[in-house]
């Protein structure tokens, strides 16, 4: 399968991340373990392998075609990626990271919408768009509620401007965005769900 560059480095640093992760010993005030809390995480982790699972849905093409269908084109500037260092993931606070979690589930189901009425529009099949932006539909829902437990305000305007997205008028401009979108929705819910074992652990929540 191809990978996009930014991908390779990325996977890296998850890596990386995880050892860092299991290195670090619980904080000794950590936040105290909330049974609440802890199901929401549970449930979030099941959406983003959802996700995952529905990120390879999204074109249907073989290695070769994929190659043919450049998915390194980088269009979409405004679908935000994760520009994560080891060292910051090793820093992290719970509720930024939540927030930002938040935030970026936000703008992935932003931009999963538009690319869900592209590809209604040149009849490509809309159940893996419909069903991804179920998942971080959702996923935005139990990011909000465990904002709320921990008394943080959930961020109100989560897109400040929304982008303008492009028109899409060929099959083929479609499958090249769903291509892009597949890539950068993959490598966010690896982080994603990286991101939220390490907040399980850190917040005592019992291993499954
Ligand atoms: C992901 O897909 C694989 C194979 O299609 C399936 O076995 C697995 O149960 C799926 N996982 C989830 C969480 O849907
Ligand atoms: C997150 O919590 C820390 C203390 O645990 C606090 O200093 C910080 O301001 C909070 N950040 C946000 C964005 O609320
Ligand atoms: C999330 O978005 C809100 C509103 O745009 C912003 O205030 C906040 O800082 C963002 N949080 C993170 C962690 O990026
Ligand atoms: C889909 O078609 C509608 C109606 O023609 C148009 O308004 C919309 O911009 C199109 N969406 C995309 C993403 O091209």
């Amino acid at each position: 399968m191809r990978i996009f560059p930014d991908s390779i480095s990325c996977l890296v640093l998850l890596l990386l991340s995880d050892l860092i992760g299991l290195s670090l010993s619980r904080p000794a005030h950590s936040h105290a373990h909330s049974p609440a809390l802890c199901t929401l995480f549970i449930s979030m982790v099941q959406h983003v392998d959802k996700l995952i699972n529905l990120s390879r849905k999204l074109h249907d093409l073989s290695d070769v075609e994929l190659t043919l269908v450049s998915g390194a084109n980088h269009r979409l500037d405004s679908l935000l990626e994760i520009h994560h260092t080891a060292a910051a993931f090793s820093s992290m606070k719970i509720n930024e990271t939540l927030s930002q979690l938040h935030n970026f589930s936000e703008s992935y189901r932003f931009h999963m919408d538009w690319l869900n009425t592209a590809r209604e529009n040149v009849s490509l099949p809309s159940q893996p768009t419909e069903g991804a932006s179920r998942h971080l539909q959702q996923l935005t829902h139990l990011l909000d509620s465990s904002l709320k437990q921990l008394q943080e305000e959930v961020p109100q305007a989560t897109l400040p401007s929304l982008p303008s997205l492009p028109l899409v008028s060929s099959a083929f401009d479609a499958l090249e965005f769903s291509v892009e979108i597949s890539g950068k929705l993959r490598i966010f819910s690896l982080w994603m769900k990286r991101s939220i074992r390490f907040i399980q652990k850190r917040s005592g929540c019992p291993r499954r």
